[in-house]
């Protein structure tokens, strides 16, 4: 099989509990759905080839390139998403070797860790003194509380600390990454970031970390039984593993197993010391800018695992803000840079897409500026809404927040070129978006902002008006109010329809 000719153009519904290798097993930031991700690879590349992904996160793509028989690289500036990705995708380690060490720890220390919540408060403290803990440092200062012992509770630091020593004493137990794996799961849960769902079981529910982007602390943190949700934890583990091996299995007894995952942990830039062959396709959902700093939201879990994060890394760091305060500037240039190192890393006429979505038109320009002056060709720009993950931010202000993302695929064959010159007819963003309304919605049916929006970027980058659309969320909202959309909350679309044949229907204006 060549290469395909045409880029895939239609939204892929996400399944993000279809993969227990990825849900369930440890939480991480922003994750693909892997549905989405594996028919991407499998659509921009063939067995046997190379697929990286330099802002792999928690690995998704190189795990599902390495479960589709290629060779996946992972990347992250981050130590914890390397140290979830490399986990997860560890395919020497067998299910019955983490039940086996999970069975030793059941002897060993699930005793002492089940009887923390009925010891006095004074015997936790004395307690608290004979086990290993990491120091107390100063958290990021977004956080609500200073230190981080704050962060939990006495009997949740000291269980934390009797299952960890219990992971130690293991030794050099083939399984001792993995139950780190949940060990490291469990801490998502046992602190007083964590914030219990409403009207559902006190242990659903997630860390503030997660989806508030901040270290907030709950109003009335819960105690959950700790070597039960680490039970649960390692339980999920090996279901994880045995579904990555059944599928390395199948390989092995059809085409033959050709699946591989490579790991580097570096700055986007310094890649292209260590990948001297090019790669045939790049899938990547870089950083967002602003919102999400990713190395002072993973301390919880870097500190304690005994990860360091020096300033030096924070400063190489793709972010708007943080602990080192980055500039948008700062941001901007980085993230044109790291186009440009990634189109030199592939193979030419070999496609990237890269996943995106924020509010700041000029975030995608430095994505769309930059592939172009590189010579790659915009292909494909594909919406995908309705089916992500909404922050919280998103969930109180729901027709002024964007969700859900844009995969934009970029085709390396030389062409690509800056649009020629500014369109003279287009002079403000309401014209833009009635562009964009034409195409979306022709016939009038309703529509998510988000795919209006990204819509109407493209539009306004054909025309070289990219900047007409420097608009408020407010600015947004109103021009289209004016030309007689309303937006229904509850479904989370714009409609033109008159308001009483909607039911139910809440407006904000
Ligand atoms: C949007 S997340 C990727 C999430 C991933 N798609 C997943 O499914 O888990 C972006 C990632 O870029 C990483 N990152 C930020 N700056 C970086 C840099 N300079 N070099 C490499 N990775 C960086 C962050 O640590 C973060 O994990």
């Amino acid at each position: 099989m060549s290469q395909p000719r045409e880029p895939i153009v239609s939204p892929i519904r996400a399944d993000r509990q279809g993969a227990k290798r990825h849900y369930g097993v440890h939480p991480y930031f922003t994750r693909r759905p892997a549905n989405v991700v594996r028919a991407y690879i499998k659509h921009y590349s063939l067995p046997g080839e190379t697929v990286l992904d330099p802002f792999g996160g928690s690995g998704v793509t190189a795990i599902e390139a390495m479960l589709l028989n290629r060779c996946g690289i992972h990347n992250d500036i981050n130590p914890l998403a390397n140290f979830v990705a490399e986990q997860i995708a560890d395919t020497t380690v067998e299910p019955s070797q983490i039940r086996e060490a999970l069975c030793q720890m059941e002897a060993t220390v699930a005793g002492e860790v089940k009887s923390v919540s009925r010891l006095h408060e004074d015997e936790v403290e004395r307690r608290l003194q004979r086990v290993p803990l990491p120091a107390n440092i100063v958290l990021p200062r977004t956080s609500d509380v200073k230190t981080y012992y704050e962060l939990f509770s006495p009997r949740q630091l000291l269980a934390l600390a009797l299952l960890k020593r219990g992971i130690d004493e293991l030794g050099v137990h083939p399984a001792r990454g993995q139950l780190l794996l949940a060990w490291s799961a469990t801490l998502a849960k046992l602190n007083k970031t964590f914030l219990s769902a409403k009207g559902r079981l006190e242990s659903r529910g997630g860390s503030s970390i997660f989806s508030i982007f901040r270290y907030k602390v709950a109003r009335n943190p819960v105690e959950l039984p700790a070597w039960t949700i680490f039970h649960d934890r390692a339980m999920n583990v090996v279901e994880a593993k045995r579904e990555l091996l059944r599928m390395k299995h199948l390989w092995e007894r059809t085409e033959g197993w050709r699946g591989s995952f490579l790991k580097h942990s570096l700055d986007v830039a310094d890649l292209p010391k260590v990948i001297r062959r090019r790669v045939d396709y790049i899938f990547t959902d870089p950083p967002y800018g602003g919102h999400i700093a990713y190395l002072d939201l993973s301390v919880l879990w870097n500190h304690w695992l005994g990860f360091e994060v020096a300033t030096s890394l924070k400063e190489k760091e793709m972010i708007v803000g943080g602990e080192v305060r980055h500039t948008e500037e700062y941001y901007i240039r980085r993230l044109k840079e790291s186009m440009s190192v990634c189109l030199n890393m592939l193979k030419p006429n070999r496609w990237m897409s890269v996943v995106f979505q924020h509010w700041n038109l000029r975030y995608f320009q430095a994505i769309l500026e930059q592939a172009a002056e590189s010579g790659a060709s915009l292909k494909a720009a594909v919406t995908h809404v309705g089916d992500t993950i909404w922050s919280m931010h998103k969930k109180k202000n729901k027709e002024r927040v964007l969700a859900g993302e844009m995969i934009l695929t970029f085709l390396n064959d030389g062409k690509g070129r800056l649009p020629k010159s500014i369109s003279p007819s287009i002079h403000s963003a309401a014209q833009i978006l009635d562009e964009a309304l034409e195409e979306v919605t022709p016939d009038g049916r309703p529509f998510p902002g988000e795919l209006l929006f990204n819509t109407a970027i493209l539009k306004a980058w054909a025309h070289g008006s990219l900047n007409l659309l420097d608009l408020t969320r407010e600015e947004f909202s109103q021009i289209l109010v004016s030309k007689g959309w309303r937006y229904n909350k509850l479904k989370h679309h714009w409609f033109s329809a008159p308001m009483d044949v909607v039911p139910n229907l809440q407006l904000t204006f």
